[in-house]
């Protein structure tokens, strides 16, 4: 496990989802509620990738079938979706955004 930069806290906007690469590692980084968070950018259910869904407070609506996800804690909320979503610690330093994967 590192740290890896992945993006900046004034590049990304409340209510705002992006894919970036944490070391290889494909995450959806996004900001809810003034926090910024770090889950397994595709779905557990099939290949949905999740920023292509919805984002309200703190779940994740897929695109594809609708499941949902606690960000907070990657949980499953919502059928068809039952794996949780890994999620990956966050680390803000001044403007910078660093994921640990
Ligand atoms: Fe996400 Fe089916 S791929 S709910």
């Amino acid at each position: 496990m590192a740290l890896h930069k992945v993006g900046s806290v004034s590049g990304i906007s409340d209510g705002e989802m992006q894919v970036v690469d944490a070391g290889g590692e494909e995450v959806l980084l996004l900001k809810t509620e003034g926090q910024v968070y770090a889950v397994a950018a595709i779905c557990t259910h099939a290949l949905g990738y999740l920023d292509q869904g919805d984002l309200e407070e703190f779940t994740v609506f897929c695109p594809l079938h609708e499941g949902s996800f606690d960000v907070r804690t990657g949980a499953a909320l919502t059928l068809p979706c039952t794996e949780p979503l890994k999620t990956f610690p966050v680390k803000v330093e001044g403007d910078d955004i660093f994921v640990e994967a």
